[in-house]
């Protein structure tokens, strides 16, 4: 790809990549936990787009998000102490309300007005913390995607985070991509890749070109008859497998999938499944990528299985195999950081199945010139 977001031919010449990385979108929702993990009395310390940032649950139950910085002598507020529904930093004892003023200063009669801390808005929705790092007048909760299909009690959920040390727009490329699958994750997730002089290279949930744009994202989505979801519990019998994936923006990935009985994809003729088309097996997954620094990143990965579908024995397992993947993903891309950070006048090649991340990056581009 070049640097105006154009998709190269394959085989043609390299063109010069101003920067593979990118700076972080503050004027977005972004996921900084789990919601369940803030439990009251915990002290979570978070960075998202370099902003340091506490988060606790105070006695109402009501999740906070404040700078990690006392006003007064710069202590970290995650060493300090929830008291109500407010923090005590716990150096000199100077107590902060949960809009960041002070509330109490030890020593003086009255908590003086102009001391305080940044409050940050935070969203408690559909299982995960969702903090907004730019300007709280701007952070409109309508904006935060809808994940309701994760209260949603026929779910097996099962979820996790790891950190990278990379760039997080290397983490999106690594979603937007799903031809990966096959030979990063060859061990694991992926199926044996026939060789092109062995036969067709078919990589599943690749076809690029059926990229389209969405106001916030890019949505693949198609049949793949005779395809298999990429953690498919044994014994799930063969059909036509029909996945929808959404990447929104910043970092959000979303994928849905069913398997059907043979014949459902030609009977639906390139539409998704109908409410009477019922799936032989579901599966779910969503993953978060949240930028902390320029070159550090927190992931958030979740997947999700139809209770009904499989034992927990074997979901269980499908999960481990999952989280060996996604390490995977991890050496992967924080190699190839290292080979963008040593080499910045970077030339890449593009390929057809740059298609979505293109697609996306010319969306963070727009998005990002407006992030003042
Ligand atoms: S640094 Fe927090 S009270 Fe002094
Ligand atoms: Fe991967």
């Amino acid at each position: 790809m070049d640097e105006q977001g154009e998709i190269l031919p394959p085989g043609a010449a390299s063109t010069r990549i101003a920067s593979l990385e990118l700076p972080p979108l503050r004027n977005a929702w972004h996921v900084a936990g789990w919601a369940a993990e803030i439990t009251e009395g915990v002290l979570a310390r978070r960075t998202v787009c370099d902003e340091r940032l506490v988060l606790y649950r105070g006695s109402n139950g009501k999740l906070v998000a404040l700078q990690d910085r006392c006003a007064h002598r710069w202590a970290p507020l995650s060493m300090g102490r929830v008291e109500g529904t407010g923090l005590r930093c716990m150096y000199h004892g100077i107590k902060y309300g949960s809009d960041g003023h002070c509330v109490e200063l030890p020593g003086q009669e009255k908590a003086p007005t102009a001391l305080c801390v940044r409050a940050y808005p935070i969203v408690e929705r559909h299982r995960l913390a969702w903090v907004w790092p730019g300007d709280a007048a701007r952070a409109d909760e309508n904006l935060i995607p809808d994940l309701g299909m994760l209260d949603d009690p026929q779910w097996r959920l099962y979820h996790g985070h790891l950190e990278y040390e990379a760039n997080y727009a290397l983490v999106n490329d690594n979603l937007l991509d799903l031809t990966h699958v096959n030979f990063l994750h060859e061990n694991t997730l992926g199926r044996p890749v026939q060789t092109a002089a062995a036969g067709e290279v078919r990589p599943p949930l690749a076809r690029s070109a059926d990229a389209q744009r969405l106001e916030s994202g890019v949505r693949r989505e198609g049949w793949y008859p005779g395809g298999r979801l990429v953690a498919t519990p044994r014994g799930t019998p063969d059909g036509d497998l029909w996945v929808r994936t959404d990447f929104l923006v910043p970092g959000l990935y979303i994928s849905r999938g069913g398997i059907y009985a043979p014949g459902t994809a030609a009977a639906c003729t390139g539409s998704p499944p109908q409410s009477r088309h019922r799936a032989l097996c579901d599966g779910l997954a969503v993953h978060a990528v949240t930028p902390m620094t320029a070159r550090r990143t927190r992931y958030f990965y979740l997947q999700a299985f139809r209770a009904s579908d499989a034992s927990e024995e074997e979901t269980e397992a499908i999960w481990q195999i999952s989280k060996e993947a996604f390490l995977e993903d991890v050496r992967m891309i924080e190699g190839q950081q290292q080979n963008i950070a040593t080499h910045p006048g970077l030339r890449l090649a593009g390929i057809a199945a740059d298609r979505s991340l293109v697609m996306f990056r010319g969306l963070m581009k727009t998005l990002l010139a407006r992030d003042k």
